[in-house]
């Protein structure tokens, strides 16, 4: 997919500018921050690095960058400005003295990468402080409200992917049934694209009900029509213990069951080549968003367009699951 930046007009006077990354880390986020980096010092503008998120920003921990910092990051995964959950930037009084800091440095503007929550906090920061703030979505969940796609997506689902075939050569020879629990918080976007990639047999996404029985007698049924081995793929959702419950629940009923917890296996590695163009797009435009006078939006991705979601819209609403790709997944398994 090849998305188009669009072509803006520089209207603010801005000199200096700062970027960091939040919340969990996603494959791509060093891409994000090279684009950011080049493209501002391309456009004159001063360009500062935040190291640990939100943590950094309140401890000053800021240095300027050259293009020479972000040389060969591109490949990398992780985010080499680290990256944080900060508590102390929950606060309105910290909001308050970190834009006073910024403006002290003469710094104009923040880009930031990351996920809603870390969104939610560059929102804050920007009612509260009138600080010009562009956010870049950078999750590998892929939850947030306004844009089809976010920075880490692509690379987990494949690296899920490549675990989930491993798992089924052990599945078929051992004729087993494996559940294999995949990240994405309380969302199921991840779960859906690997059980439909994968060939899942049944995939389980949150705020669906889980009938136990049910999916016995749904293996059953496939066993009794040839199938020898099944893949559950289960999204961790809001309940930590569902996919050992559901395991255990199987042994006892005739199957054998195995699980495997991908965790944060599905975080790490080289980003895929979707992520790194989705994500120099994105933080190129981020720069060119903030000179043209745009703040307090987040740039996504919908049909193949950049859109601008105002940070607010995407706090107040959830990205919904579309009911096709569900009733898609259950289609292809049976
Ligand atoms: O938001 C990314 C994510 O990997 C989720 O899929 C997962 O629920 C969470 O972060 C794990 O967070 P942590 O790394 O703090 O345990």
């Amino acid at each position: 997919m090849m998305w188009i930046p669009p072509s803006l007009p520089r209207t603010q006077p801005m000199a200096r500018m700062a970027v960091l990354t939040s919340g969990g880390d996603a494959p791509g986020m060093n891409a994000a921050l090279r684009a950011v980096v080049r493209t501002a010092l391309e456009r004159q503008v001063e360009i500062f690095g935040v190291q640990k998120g939100y943590s950094g920003l309140v401890s000053g921990d800021l240095q300027s960058m050259d293009r020479a910092s972000v040389a060969n990051i591109l490949y990398r995964g992780g985010t080499i400005l680290k990256t944080d959950r900060s508590d102390a930037f929950k606060r309105p009084e910290v909001r308050a003295k970190v834009a006073a800091d910024l403006r002290a440095r003469g710094i104009d503007a923040l880009i930031v990468i990351g996920g809603d929550g870390s969104l939610t906090g560059a929102h804050l920061l920007q009612q509260e402080t009138g600080l010009p703030v562009i956010g870049i979505p950078g999750t590998i969940d892929n939850d947030i409200y306004g844009t089809d796609d976010t920075i880490g997506f692509d690379t987990a689902v494949n690296t899920a992917l490549e675990a989930i075939d491993r798992v089924r050569d052990t599945a078929t020879s051992h004729e087993r049934v494996f559940l294999i629990e995949v990240m994405g918080r309380s969302s199921g976007f991840i779960a859906a694209s690997v059980g439909i990639a994968g060939g899942a047999e049944i995939v389980l996404t949150p705020g669906e009900p889980v009938d136990f029985d049910g999916i016995c007698r749904a293996l059953a049924e496939s066993k009794a029509r040839g199938k020898t081995s099944s893949l559950i793929v289960v999204a961790e959702g809001d309940d930590p213990d569902l996919t050992n419950q559901l395991t255990r629940h199987l042994n006892t009923h005739g199957f054998q069951a195995r699980a495997v917890i991908l965790g944060h296996i599905q975080r790490g590695g080289t980003p895929s080549g979707h992520d790194r163009v989705l994500a120099s797009v994105l933080g190129a435009s981020a720069v060119d968003h903030l000179l043209a006078g745009y703040s307090d939006v987040m740039l996504g991705v919908r049909h193949g367009d950049i859109v601008r979601v105002p940070l607010a819209d995407l706090i107040a609403n959830k990205k919904p699951m579309p009911a096709a790709i569900l009733e898609l997944a259950k289609l292809l398994a049976t």
